[in-house]
Order: C-alpha cells, then structure tokens, then sequence
C-alpha cells in the first residue's frame, strides 16, 4: 500500500506541521550550503498556495542535554535564527520566527496565524525530550496543529517526537521531497536496471557494514575506496603502513571476499603521506609498496582507471562516501575523477546517497550531472541498507 502524500490532505485553512530537515551547515551565523532549506520549497510553496498556515519544526547540530554548560553553548551555536531568516529570502510570502519550541509566544504566534502565512520554531533539540520520542511533547508539538507533513527525509531515520511522535497523533502525510527521495533511491537500490553498480567510500568499515552486505546481494559490482578500502587490504594480507584500519573488522572484511570476491573492486595504488596532512611529502605508491610509516589518503591513478572500467556499460550507479581525505585538495582527486567517471556515464541511472559524496559533488559542480543526489546521510545509508525508517513507516496509508 502507498503513503498518502501531501497532495491527499485537504490543508486549506488548516494548520500543517510539517518536519524539515533544516540542519545545514553554518559557521558564524552564516550558512554554507542551504541545499536541504531550497529542498523542501515544493512542499513549502504548496502548502501556502493552498492557503494552509504553515508550522515548521527542524532539528539542527545536536544539543547535549547532561552538561548545563555544553547545552548553552550548544544551543547558542544551533539557534535556528539564520536557517528561518535564509527562508524568508526564498518564500514569497511572511515568515515568523519564534524563539521558543514551547509556551505563550509560541501559541500566541500559532493562534494568530492566517492561511498562507509561515511560523518556524526554534530547533526542536533545545527540548531534551525530542531525541526521546516524549510522549508529552510530542502531544504538546501535535496541539499546535491539525495536520502534519513529513519532509524532513534526513532526519526519517530517527524516531523522535517532531519526527514519529507527532505523526501518531495527527492525521499525515509525506512532503514532496521524501516521495521523490523514496522513489529515486528505491529505482536504484530496490530495482536496479543492470549491471548495477554501487562505489562505497569513507572512512570506516563499521559504518558500511550493512550496506556492503546489502549491496553485495543486489549490486553487480561493489567497488570500495576511501578509509574502508585498507581494512580490506590488510585481509588479504596486503602491507597498509599506517593507513586507517579497524582490526576488530578484518575477519568481517575476509568473510565478504571469500563470499564475493568476483564483485568486489579494491583500489590498487594510493597516494600516501607519513602524516594526515597535505603539507608532509606525498608520493603514489603501488598496493604492497605502502612503506611501513606511510598512510593512504587516497586512491592513485591505477585506482581510477580500474574503477572507470568496473563502471564501464553500468546502468544504474550509487555511490556513496568519498574515495580519499576530500576535505583536503591534494586527496581530493580521486573522489573528484570517481564523480567525473559517474557522472558522465552514457545512460545510465545514478544516485549519490547523501553525506560527505553529495558535498563534494555539490562543492565541485556536478550537481546537474546526477539522476539524484539525496539529501539524506545516514538516512539514506539506512535506506540503501534495507531497514524501515520510522519516519516513513509511521505515515498514514492511502
Ligand atoms: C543529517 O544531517 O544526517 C540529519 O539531519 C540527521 O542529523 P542527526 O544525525 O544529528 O540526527
């Protein structure tokens, strides 16, 4: 059975909440990327065009709740001021920002609200109960409202009050931007035209686990670059210097060659350093050359063009984490020639699920050049490893 969507509601002259996913980078008070706030205007502007009264909730950064120190701070630094402010520049019509996630101003704002008009709570993090799915706040958040959308897709993963909680209370619907996100991700991951290729990157084996396994059953191909890539290379007993490795995951890693060793690429040169740093010597080594005080921080040329072949005739491509230390410029190039090689293949379906691969394709100019890049991290991750999220499953059928 389908979700009902936004579209099934009637939200004229009613008060919609709707969940955002608004946690977007900002340094200063000045947000770097607003890609998650431009997301989520299709839902935004048709609410309002519909004439319903608009109440937005979003988390943003995280608040520790223990320390009362770390929570003024984190509070200070995750102030929702700016994210509502950039709103108000994108939207046509007013938008009220009110610096409370409960209470009189809060209700007063809601209560005086005409159709079309847009009020944005402050981070529903500043209350410690959110993280709780808290029954009580999540009744208090629902009162404010008639109806309520979710559009936050990074956040469906979590099961917290602004994200679940209310969801069980009022009647809902999905947003705009998570139906396009559920059916862009499930033609990739769920029915997949073939050969079927996934690129797995970043740092840590541990956090891929399930989405390797996953993948191996579905994918034609699994390639793997980044930090994971050495935890590999040390399971087939390959010299890695100091390269990051988990060594409480190399039996896992030998379990997953023995059973797919014809899927799964691994890079065959690297560009190391004795340091984490671009500042030190840096030098391409072959696999087994890596000296014994030498660390990768990203794949080689050899590397790319072996990944380039195993995308060679792909139909379907989802690539996530990068293949080096991006952040830096002199580790960037194999993610950036890995984004080139996806991104230019002829025909063929390709997805970038969220996170640090969706930066630095956004950052290096190939947003256009993708099927879809998610906006989701780790929601996306637990997408393409399988699981139900509880943001999603909790919405009403049709
Ligand atoms: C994200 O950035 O992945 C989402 O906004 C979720 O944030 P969280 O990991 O702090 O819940």
């Amino acid at each position: 059975m389908a979700k009902k969507t936004v579209k099934d509601l009637n939200v004229s002259g009613k008060r919609v909440i709707v969940r955002v996913d608004f946690n977007v980078p900002i340094k200063d008070g000045v947000i770097k990327d607003d890609n998650r706030i431009v997301q989520a205007l299709p839902t935004i502007n048709y609410l309002v065009d519909e004439g319903a009264k608009v109440i937005l909730l979003s988390h943003l950064g995280k608040v520790d709740h223990k320390d009362p120190e770390k929570t003024a701070s984190d509070k200070k630094k995750n102030n929702m001021a700016p994210v509502a402010a950039r709103l108000a520049e994108l939207v046509k019509v007013p938008v009220k920002f009110v610096d409370e996630t409960r209470g009189a101003e809060l209700e007063k704002a809601v209560s005086e609200m005409k159709n079309s008009e847009i009020v944005v709570l402050q981070n529903t993090r500043y209350e410690k109960g959110e993280s709780k799915n808290d029954p009580e706040l999540s009744k208090y958040w629902a009162s404010l409202g008639d109806l309520f959308v979710t559009d936050a897709f990074g956040s469906v993963h979590r099961a917290h009050s602004s994200t679940v909680g209310i969801a069980e209370i009022l009647p809902s619907a999905l947003g705009f931007l998570v139906e396009k996100e559920v059916t862009m991700l499930s033609k990739a991951v769920h029915n997949p035209e073939r050969p079927f290729v996934a690129i797995l990157g970043g740092a840590k084996v541990s956090d891929k686990i399930n989405v390797i396994e996953n993948l191996l059953n579905t994918a034609d191909k699994v390639i793997i670059g980044g930090g994971m890539a050495y935890t590999f290379l040390k399971a087939q007993g390959k010299e890695i210097g100091t390269s990051l490795c988990e060594d409480d995951k190399i039996e896992m890693a030998k379990d997953f060659l023995s059973k797919a060793s014809d899927k799964l690429v691994l890079p065959v040169d690297f560009r190391v350093a004795k340091e984490f740093s671009e500042e030190c010597d840096n030098y391409i080594a072959d696999e087994n050359s890596i000296p014994s005080d030498y660390m990768g921080l990203d794949i080689g040329p050899k590397s790319v063009e072996l990944f380039k072949n195993a995308l060679q005739g792909a139909k379907t491509v989802v690539w996530n984490g990068p293949m080096g230390v991006f952040e830096m410029k002199t580790y960037a190039v194999g993610t950036i020639e890995v984004c080139k090689a996806i991104s230019s293949l002829p025909g063929a379906y390709t997805v970038i699920g969220g996170g640090d691969s969706a930066r630095a394709a956004i950052e290096n100019g190939f947003q256009d050049d993708f099927s879809h890049i998610s906006t989701g991290g780790g929601a996306s991750l637990e997408f393409m490893e399988g699981k139900e999220l509880p943001g999603i499953a909790v919405i009403q059928e049709k």
